[in-house]
């Protein structure tokens, strides 16, 4: 649907060269929601623009559908950009335009009767649940309505393909979730293909399908998101996925000596971390029976990403060593992450 072929995009600034995409390529399949996520500089907004030329690269090809968009002349690529909405962080709505004038705004110079414009306008502003808010200002909406008017207007021209530059960033986490579902409803309902640019993981988990993460102008890591959540490659990746994670709460417990994680003779500390979608066995129930060994859950942290559970549980294992040592090995072949965090030693 989108393809991004070795694109590069420089800024020069006070003499000063900024290679701000370094020769990314990416695909982006058709009806997918595809998440980017960086730190702040990484090149996100840069490459995103280069999709619809806001900004042109300075090599590299994109290809939208059939058509190759770093080749057309300005009236062509006119045409083409009307495949494409983009929504930003601060709306860019129009202050000074009702709701209305905003969301009618791309429909002008098409050929459109007034009525058949209205009608458009207020099937957008049904879409995005703003039916009574026709005559309002930007100025009299929550964040979360300006987002919205922002949706329906880049969904004016029938797009293919929405871009969402940080566009939950502004937002309350009540708001970003309505936002996130509204957007999930596009795809699913019309279709749209949707990139969706992020600094939090949270929304990444939320709702994309794939995800690529950039650092330094750079992807560094791509894939499907259960995959990249349950074995990132990259430190990079790591840090943003411990953002999201309850998991990463036992390193303070261990770390302030908490009373939670004291250990008696025979007791060990194990971290358990699916790493396959494929979990559905008793696990613990099983080790426990199987290996004569006691497990007390300290804690776990399991969610449901793309339909499969990931993350972990945290327990106290206590029994003799050697029997700790198989139930371990039982579930490394079962592809469970096993880490031994703390040994009370031996009876
Ligand atoms: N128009 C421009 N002129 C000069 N430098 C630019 C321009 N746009 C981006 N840059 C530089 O390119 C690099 C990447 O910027 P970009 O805005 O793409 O990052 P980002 O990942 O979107 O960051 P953020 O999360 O802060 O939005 C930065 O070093 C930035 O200063
Ligand atoms: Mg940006």
């Amino acid at each position: 649907m989108i393809e991004l072929a070795g694109i590069s995009k420089s800024f020069v600034t006070k003499g000063k060269n900024v290679e701000a995409v370094k020769d990314v390529t990416l695909h982006i399949k058709e009806h997918e929601i595809y998440g980017i996520i960086g730190f702040s500089g990484a090149g996100k907004s840069t490459l995103v623009r280069c999709i619809n030329l806001l900004e042109r690269p300075d090599s590299g090809k994109v290809i939208l559908g059939e058509r190759e968009l770093t080749n057309l002349s300005d009236k062509e690529l006119r045409e083409a950009r009307k495949d494409i909405g983009m929504i930003f962080q601060h709306f860019n709505l129009f202050p000074s335009r009702t709701v209305f004038q905003n969301v009618a705004y791309p429909l002008k110079g098409r050929g459109l009767s007034k009525e058949e414009i209205k009608e458009k306008v207020l099937e957008l502003l049904k879409l995005v649940e703003l039916e009574d808010k026709e005559n309002a200002y930007p100025s009299q909406l929550s964040g979360g309505q300006k987002q919205r008017v922002a949706i329906a207007r880049a969904l004016a021209t029938d797009p293919k393909v929405l871009l969402c530059d940080e566009a939950t960033s502004a937002l309350d986490p009540q708001t970003t979730h309505s936002i996130l579902k509204l957007l999930k409803q596009l795809n699913q309902n019309l279709g749209i293909t949707i990139v969706i640019i992020t600094h939090e993981m949270a929304v990444i988990k939320e709702i994309c399908d794939r995800v690529a993460v950039m650092e330094h102008g750079k992807v560094v890591e791509e894939g499907e998101v259960f995959e990249v959540f349950a074995n990132p490659r990259q430190e990079i990746t790591k840090a943003f996925i411990n953002t999201t994670s309850a998991l990463r709460k036992i390193y303070d417990l261990l770390e302030e000596n908490s009373p939670v994680v004291a250990l008696k003779p025979g007791e060990k500390i194990l971290k358990l971390q699916y790493l396959e979608k494929s979990v559905s066995e008793a696990l613990i129930s099983t080790i426990s029976r199987k290996f004569n060994i006691d497990c007390n859950i300290i804690f776990a942290s399991i969610e449901i990403i793309g339909d499969a559970p990931l993350g972990g549980t945290i327990i106290i294992a206590q029994g003799k060593a050697e029997d700790i040592q198989e139930a371990i090995r039982y579930l490394k072949e079962r592809n469970i992450l096993v880490e031994v965090l703390k040994d009370g030693g031996n009876h």
